[in-house]
C-alpha cells in the first residue's frame, strides 16, 4: 500500500475514533441532563398535586380524586397520575393510563414503605415512561402515594437525532482532515520529491547541472544540500573519469585532482599529511547575515585540498578571522570545507605584539625584502627576531602535539614565515618527514648575508628532509648560501646537503594553477562573457584596446614602473591615445607597514599624473581598481584584454601570469612578462621584458597590440600546453611524492610507546 494511502487510512481511523468518543461522551451527558430535568419537573408537579390529594385521600373523597387525576388526561408529555392507598391499591388513575401501566411500579411500594419521594424509568411495551412518586400523609402517617407518569420517549428521540448530527459531523471532519493532509502531502512533498527524482534521473543520464528549485526550502534544505553535494561529486567524478579517459586516449600524463588524490593516498600509505602556513585556507568573519566563511582565492588551497581530503589531514595556520575563535572546538580545530568537511583546520592564535614582530616585522620587513631584490632595504630588529623564533616555536609545539600519536607523519611547511620550523619538528620527531616550500626567491649569498641571523635561518631550514623552490636558480642560490655560511657537505649532483649527518634534498617545484576540462567546469566557465566595451563602460571609459594587470599592491610587483611603461607607449604611439586603456586591479596588502602604505600613495599618484597628462572627457589611459577582487570578478578582464602585464621586479613564480593563460580558452591575448619572475623560465612564448626598462615595456605593449591573431594564437596555445601539463596538481604531487621517498628513522608514536611501556 502506498504511503499516502496508509497515512490517510490511519488518519481517518484515528480522527473518526477520537471524534466518536467525544460525541458519545457528549451524548451521554445530554441524555443525563434531559433525564434529570424530567425528574425535577415531575417531582415539583407531584409535590403540588400531593397538597390537593392528601385531604381527598384522608376524607375518602374518591370522586374528587378521580376528577383530580383526570385533569392530566391528554397533557403533552404527561401520561397520567395515579393515587394509591397505603397498601398500594390504586384509588384513582387517569383514564387511559391503566392500559399502559398494568401493574404497580415498584417505586410506589418503596415510597409507601420508606415515606420518601422516588422516581424511576420504566421500559414498557408502549414506550418508556418516567414515574415520580410521593408519599401522601394523614395525621403524620403515610396514608398512600401519588405517582406522576411522564412519557420519556422524547428523550430517546432527541438522543437519536443528536447521534445522527454527530455522525455526520464526524464524517465531514474526517474527510476534510484526510483531504487537507493528502493535498499538503501532494503539494508540499510529492511535487518537490517528484522534481528531485526527475532531476536525479537527468543527473544520472548526464544532462543536468543545477539542483531543482524546491518550494519548501525549509524542510528540503538539508536534503537539497546533500543531494547537491552528491551531484557535484558525481559531476566532478564523471569529469575526472572523462578527463582520465581522454588523457589515456591521447597518452598524456596530465595531473588531475583525482590523480593527485589517488597518487598521494598511495604514497602516504595510511599516514596523515600536515600542512603549516601563516595564512589559513578558510577564514570565519562576522557578516551582515551572521558568521560567513571565506576562502581565499589561493592556488595553494586548490592544490593541497585534494591531498588533505584524501588522507583526512590537517592544516595548521594562524586564526585571523574575527569570528575564527567562535567556530573552533575546544582544541581550536574546525572541520573544513564548511559545506563538506573532510579535513581539520587547526588554528593558532597570535597576540598583537607577536603579530607585529613575527608577521609584519621579521617576515615582511626583514625576510621579504631580503629575498626579493627590489631595492627596498630589509629591516632587521632584534625584537622582531625574538618574536619570529617564539612564533615558530609556538607553531612547532602545536604541530608536535597534533602529530603525537601519528606514525611517520608527513609535514609540509609553507614559506618564509617558518624557516625555523623544520629543525624544531625534526629535533623532537626524527621519524616525521618534513618539507618546506619557499614560495619567494632565494637571493645570492651576498644579498642573503645581510641578515644577521642567516646561520640560524639556514640551520632551521636544513632540519627539513626536502626544501622546495620554484626554479633551479633559487635552489642554486640556496646551496651557494649554505656552502658559504654553514659547516656542511654539498652533493651538487643530487642537490643534497649533509649537515651533521642529516640529509636535505633541495629541488625545484614550479607552482602553477589549474587548467583543464574539470577545472574549467569547476571555475564556472558559464560566467557571463562580458564584452570589452561593456567592461570598460562600467569603469566609465570608452576605448577599443585594453590591457590588464592584477597584483597585490606590493613594491616587488613593479606597478609604478608598469605605469611609466604605459606612459612611454602613449608618448611613442599617439595613435593609441583615446583608443587604449590599461586596467590595474590592485588589492591592498600589508598596509600596516609604512613601505606598503607609501606605495599605495605612489601608485595612485602615478596613475593620476599619467591620466591627467592624456585623459579626455570619456577616456583615460589607466583605471586603478584598488580593492580585493574575486577570481570570478577578474576572469572577464583576463578574457577580454589584449594583453596582460606581469612585470614584477623580482618574483618567486607569479601565478597571475599563469592564471591569465588559463583564462584564455580562446587562444588569444598576449602575456608581457618580467624576466625576473620565476614564470619567465617556463613561459618562453610571453613577451619577456625587463620591467626597469621603460622603453622596452612601451615597445612590448605596442608589439602585443599589433601582433597578428595567428601569432597570438600560436604563442598562447604553446603556453596553455605548458600550464596544462605543469599544473598545480603536478606541483603538489611531485613535492609530496618526493617527500614520501625520504628515508627517516622509524619511531613509535607516543600512544604506542605508552602502551609498550605499560605492557
Ligand atoms: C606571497 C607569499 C605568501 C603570502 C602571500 C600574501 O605570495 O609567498 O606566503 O600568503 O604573498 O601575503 P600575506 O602577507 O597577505 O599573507
Amino acid at each position: 500500500m502506498r504511503l499516502t494511502h496508509r497515512l490517510s487510512l490511519s488518519l481517518a481511523v484515528v480522527v473518526a475514533t477520537v471524534s466518536l468518543a467525544f460525541a458519545y461522551y457528549g451524548m451521554r451527558s445530554e441524555t443525563k441532563r434531559l433525564e434529570q430535568n424530567l425528574d425535577r419537573q415531575a417531582l415539583v408537579l407531584a409535590e403540588s398535586l400531593a397538597d390537593s390529594a392528601e385531604p381527598l385521600v384522608a376524607n375518602r373523597s374518591y370522586r374528587e380524586l378521580d376528577r383530580l387525576v383526570d385533569r392530566f388526561q391528554d397533557r403533552e408529555r404527561i401520561a397520567g397520575v395515579a393515587v394509591y392507598n397505603k397498601t398500594g391499591e390504586p384509588l384513582a388513575v387517569t383514564r387511559g393510563l391503566e392500559s399502559r401501566v398494568q401493574k404497580n411500579p415498584s417505586v410506589v411500594t418503596h415510597v409507601i414503605e420508606e415515606g420518601w419521594a422516588r422516581s424511576e424509568f420504566l421500559s414498557l411495551a408502549h414506550g418508556p415512561l418516567h414515574v415520580a412518586a410521593l408519599p401522601l400523609r394523614a395525621n403524620g402517617m403515610v396514608a398512600g402515594a401519588l405517582a406522576i407518569f411522564h412519557d420519556a420517549a422524547y428523550i430517546q428521540l432527541q438522543t437519536a437525532s443528536m447521534w445522527r448530527r454527530a455522525l455526520l459531523g464526524v464524517a465531514i471532519e474526517t474527510a476534510l482532515i484526510v483531504a487537507i493532509t493528502l493535498l499538503t502531502l501532494r503539494w508540499g512533498f510529492g511535487r518537490p520529491l517528484h522534481g528531485m527524482a526527475q532531476w536525479l534521473r537527468a543527473l544520472r543520464e548526464g544532462d543536468v547541472a543545477e539542483a531543482p528549485n524546491l518550494s519548501n526550502k525549509g524542510e528540503f534544505e538539508p536534503l537539497t544540500r546533500e543531494v547537491s553535494h552528491l551531484a557535484s561529486s558525481l559531476t566532478a567524478a564523471r569529469a575526472a573519469a572523462e578527463e582520465e579517459a581522454r588523457l589515456r586516449d591521447t597518452a598524456e600524463s596530465t595531473w588531475t585532482s583525482e590523480r593527485l588524490r589517488v597518487f598521494v593516498k598511495g604514497r602516504l600509505d595510511g599516514r596523515r599529511l600536515f600542512v603549516v602556513s601563516n595564512r589559513e585556507p578558510y577564514e570565519h568573519i562576522h557578516g551582515p547575515n551572521g558568521i560567513e566563511c571565506r576562502m581565499p582565492a589561493s592556488g595553494l588551497v586548490t592544490a593541497l585540498e585534494p591531498v588533505l581530503r584524501a588522507c583526512d589531514g590537517m592544516w595548521v595556520a594562524q586564526g585571523t578571522g574575527n569570528a575564527d575563535a567562535e567556530t573552533v572546538d575546544v582544541n581550536d580545530r574546525v572541520r573544513v570545507p564548511p559545506d563538506n568537511p573532510q579535513y581539520a583546520l587547526r588554528r593558532v592564535w597570535l597576540g598583537t605584539e607577536e603579530e607585529e614582530g613575527f608577521y609584519l616585522g621579521f617576515s615582511n620587513e626583514g625576510l621579504w625584502p631580503l629575498c626579493h631584490i627590489a631595492h627596498t632595504r630589509p629591516l632587521f630588529r632584534g625584537g622582531d627576531w625574538e618574536h619570529y623564533k617564539n612564533v615558530n616555536r609556538k607553531f612547532a609545539d602545536v604541530v608536535l602535539a597534533e602529530i603525537e600519536n601519528e606514525e611517520s607523519p608527513a609535514i609540509l611547511v609553507q614559506d618564509y614565515h617558518f624557516a625555523l620550523l623544520p629543525r624544531m619538528i625534526k629535533q623532537a620527531r626524527p621519524d616525521a618527514r618534513v618539507a618546506i616550500f619557499w614560495h619567494i626567491p632565494w637571493p645570492n649569498p651576498e644579498a642573503f648575508g645581510i641578515c644577521p641571523w642567516q646561520r640560524e635561518l639556514l640551520d632551521g631550514l636544513l632540519g627539513a628532509d626536502l626544501i622546495g623552490f620554484h626554479i633551479q636558480a633559487h635552489c642554486n642560490n640556496f646551496l651557494e648560501t649554505v656552502d658559504r655560511v654553514l659547516e656542511s657537505r654539498l652533493d651538487r649532483e643530487s642537490f643534497t646537503v649533509n649537515r651533521n649527518g642529516h640529509h636535505t634534498t633541495v629541488r625545484p617545484y614550479p607552482i602553477s594553477v589549474t587548467l583543464g576540462r574539470n577545472e574549467t567546469e569547476k571555475e564556472g566557465i558559464d560566467l557571463p562573457h562580458m564584452e570589452r566595451s561593456a567592461l570598460l563602460a562600467n569603469l566609465g571609459v570608452r576605448a577599443t584596446f585594453m590591457g590588464i594587470g592584477v597584483d597585490r599592491i606590493d613594491y616587488t610587483k613593479g606597478i609604478p614602473e608598469r605605469f611609466r611603461g604605459i606612459e612611454a607607449f602613449l608618448e611613442k604611439c599617439p595613435a593609441y591615445r583615446r583608443e587604449f586603456t590599461f586596467v590595474q586591479i590592485g588589492s591592498p596588502s600589508r598596509t600596516e607597514i609604512k613601505r606598503y602604505h607609501d606605495l599605495m600613495e605612489e601608485v595612485e599618484q602615478e596613475a593620476d599624473r599619467i591620466n591627467r597628462r592624456f585623459e579626455t572627457s570619456d577616456w583615460r589611459p589607466i583605471v586603478l581598481l584598488k580593492w580585493q577582487h574575486s577570481h570570478e570578478e577578474i576572469l572577464p578582464y583576463f578574457r577580454k584584454a589584449d594583453f596582460c602585464l606581469v612585470t614584477p621586479l623580482h618574483d618567486g613564480m607569479n601565478l597571475v601570469a599563469k592564471e591569465f593563460i588559463a583564462a584564455r580558452d580562446d587562444d588569444q591575448g598576449v602575456l608581457i612578462l618580467s624576466r625576473f619572475a620565476g614564470a619567465a623560465h617556463e613561459l618562453g612564448d610571453a613577451l619577456v621584458v625587463n620591467p626597469y626598462d621603460t622603453e622596452e615595456l612601451a615597445d612590448a605593449i605596442h608589439r602585443s597590440l599589433e601582433m597578428s591573431p595567428e601569432e597570438r594564437r600560436i604563442r598562447m596555445q604553446r603556453m596553455r600546453a605548458i600550464v596544462r601539463e605543469r599544473n598545480v596538481y603536478r606541483w603538489a604531487g611531485t613535492l609530496i611524492g618526493d617527500l614520501c621517498e625520504r628515508q627517516t628513522p622509524k619511531m613509535m608514536p607516543a600512544l604506542l610507546r605508552a602502551v609498550a611501556k605499560v605492557s
